[in-house]
């Protein structure tokens, strides 16, 4: 195992005209590979903040955050939009482009470097398979259910070999039942293809299918939990 994210009394506060927000107050979290974490809590309590920085879109204000070993501090912008193609992103409205299909949308993630279109549209149906959509993918996402759009969002999320995948809520805006089957396609995932996780939830049930589970609450981890 290696340790693919740490972070150590992380901050961030942001400033609201001149009112301080401290939406994280010191938090202390390691990931390593194979792990599937879970980060639970209200609405407020600063895991889109957390997640945000881990996936290097924003800058802490303080402590310090390692991605396999390198202090992001230490790196300029370019080095950090580097960083950051190697790692997915799954939101919870999905975000494709609506005039593409999902193969295109999948193709368009790929980086182009040393990638022939012919290779590019092969990963992109290959992974459209691993998700389950073979018989979706020309299909544009006003033609698939909302289960469906999320699945091309996690193929997307997969396309650049990514060293982990960062889940915003990746079931807030589908239905329990549909919630399960993603919940099931991510799980496999981690098992079965060794995807490190981190998927921010307020669904208990759902954090329970994962390995281990932080609780955040005001801006610190409260507890964690071994699943
Ligand atoms: N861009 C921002 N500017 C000011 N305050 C923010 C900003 N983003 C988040 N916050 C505040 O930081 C706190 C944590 O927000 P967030 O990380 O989105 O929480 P969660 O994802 O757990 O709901 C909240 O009080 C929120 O209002
Ligand atoms: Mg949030």
């Amino acid at each position: 195992m290696t340790t693919i994210v740490e972070a150590t009394s992380l901050k961030k506060t942001y400033m609201l005209g001149k009112i301080p927000v401290e939406a994280l107050r010191g938090v202390n979290l390691k990931i390593e590979s194979d792990d599937f974490l879970a980060i639970l809590g209200p609405s407020g309590s600063g895991k889109s903040t957390l997640l945000n920085l881990i996936g290097a879109l924003d800058k802490p204000t303080g402590g310090k955050l390692s991605i396999e070993g390198i202090d992001l501090s230490s790196l300029n912008d370019n080095q950090l939009a580097d960083i950051r193609r190697r790692i997915g992103f799954v939101f919870q409205f999905f975000n494709l482009i609506p005039r593409f299909t999902a193969r295109a949308n999948v193709e368009l993630a790929m980086s182009i470097a040393d990638v022939s279109r012919a290779e590019r549209r092969k990963q992109a149906e290959e992974l459209l398979e691993t998700v389950g959509l073979k018989g979706r993918m020309g299909h544009k996402p006003a033609e698939l259910s909302g289960g469906e759009q999320q699945r091309v969002a996690i193929a997307r999320a997969l396309a650049n070999n990514p060293r982990f995948l960062l889940m915003d809520e990746p079931t807030g805006n589908i239905d329990s039942k549909t919630a399960n089957e993603i919940m099931h396609l991510v799980k496999r995932l981690n098992e079965e293809k060794g995807v490190t996780i981190i998927m921010v939830t307020h669904d208990q049930q759902l954090a329970r299918e994962t390995k281990r589970t932080v609780q955040m609450f005001d801006g610190v981890i409260a507890k964690e939990i071994v699943n």
